[in-house]
């Protein structure tokens, strides 16, 4: 029924349901310990996220919680309240499972997203906190720095968007020495923080579309700062010449889903092999059945995220990933997700370039 709605008034009616839902819902079954997942000095039920941009004000996410993630990342959250672009703004590509967004953070602002995260303090379960700037913010790095300091108390991690295609410049905060000083600035502020709110670990969000060269300075970069770790990816604005929605490929933006897995997964193995360990990583993009999370683990992430995949399989999909997961552990024998992390990264690089 959902579907037969446009995009964004079907997912306006999907954050209400759940807001009704909510006290309905009964607590998940508690998760196979061997889908347990420790990274970033938190401790992760099951590896399987709600990625950015469902719940960008922070409306319902212990209902999502409930319908058994792992972990939900509210957000994109803006310092001040912006309205994002003009509608139509977002776009289903049915035949390639495939959306693509030019949403542009639309956000109710710091202080309503603290408001509703300061409610659910004691809530439990793992709600990250994704930030980003204001479009005409003439300090975009103080608006990152500034979130952080404002969330640190009820965040349980940061992600510092700076790779969303659809507010102009932004993804210039992944180069060079602008990069450079980003991090440099935002880890101050997580330390200084963390002397206050105790440990909130900053993850870096980047873009798919990065040369491989680009992405040795990025490494080299959150290396060096020390990051907590890093989600590959966002969407990407490259059409792959497959898409069969030839129409709606044509709308600028960010594509995500299906169309986006080949590029996302080989993003996250040569972030893998350049990495080596130093810290975790998060895999995104084009997730949408146990096969797929399950390579993008053996790419190299420890923890995986999805979103558009919801709009084409409902949230069913989340509890058939984690029995998928829990099935591929048994019959490898493997005692948990860790044993799989990065399997397969250094054949993937060495694969062609996925088209
Ligand atoms: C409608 C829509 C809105 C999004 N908004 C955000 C956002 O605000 N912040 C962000 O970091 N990523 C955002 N994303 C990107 C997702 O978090 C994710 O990185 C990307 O969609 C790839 O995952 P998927 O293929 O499972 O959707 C958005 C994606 C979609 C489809």
């Amino acid at each position: 029924m959902l579907r037969q709605l446009p995009a964004e008034t079907a997912h306006r009616a999907t954050l209400a349901l759940a807001r009704l839902a909510a006290p309905l819902l009964p607590a998940p079954a508690p998760d196979d310990p061997r889908l347990a997942v420790s990274a970033f000095g938190l401790d992760f039920p099951n590896p399987v996220g709600l990625a950015a941009g469902f719940d960008k004000n922070a409306e319902v996410p212990d209902a999502l919680l409930r319908l058994g993630f792992g972990f939900v990342e509210i957000g994109t959250v803006t310092p001040l309240p912006q309205p994002g672009n003009p509608r139509p703004r977002l776009f289903r590509l049915p035949p390639d499972e495939g959306v693509i967004n030019r949403l542009g953070f639309n956000s109710e602002g710091g202080d309503a997203v603290l408001r509703r995260l300061a409610m659910r303090v004691g809530a439990g379960g793992i709600v990250g906190v994704n930030v980003g700037a204001n479009k005409d913010s003439k300090d975009r790095i103080a608006d990152y720095v500034k979130q952080i300091e404002m969330f640190a108390p009820v965040a349980s991690y940061f992600t510092c968007n700076i790779s969303s295609p659809n507010t102009p410049g932004l993804r210039d905060l992944q180069q060079g020495r602008v990069f450079d000083e980003l991090l440099a600035r935002v880890m101050e502020a997580r330390s200084r923080m963390n002397r206050k709110a105790g440990t909130t670990p900053v993850l870096i969000k980047i873009a798919p579309d990065l040369t491989l060269s680009e992405l040795d300075d990025v490494v080299g970069a959150a290396r060096r700062h020390r990051v907590d770790g890093m989600m590959i990816g966002n969407t990407t604005v490259l059409r792959p010449a497959w898409l069969r929605d030839r129409e709606t490929a044509h709308e600028p933006g960010g594509l995500s889903g299906r169309p986006l897995f080949a590029l996302a997964t080989r993003m996250l193995a040569e972030t893998y092999v350049r990495v080596e360990n130093a810290f975790p990583l998060v895999g995104v993009g084009g997730i949408d059945s146990g096969e797929t999370a399950l390579a993008k683990i053996r790419a190299g992430a420890c923890l995986v995220q999805l979103y558009s995949a919801l709009v084409f399989h409902g949230f069913g999909l989340v509890g058939r990933i984690n029995r998928s997961l829990v099935d591929a552990l048994r019959s490898g024998q493997y005692a948990s997700i860790g044993d799989l992390v990065g399997a397969d990264a250094a054949a993937m690089t060495a694969e062609p370039w996925p088209e």
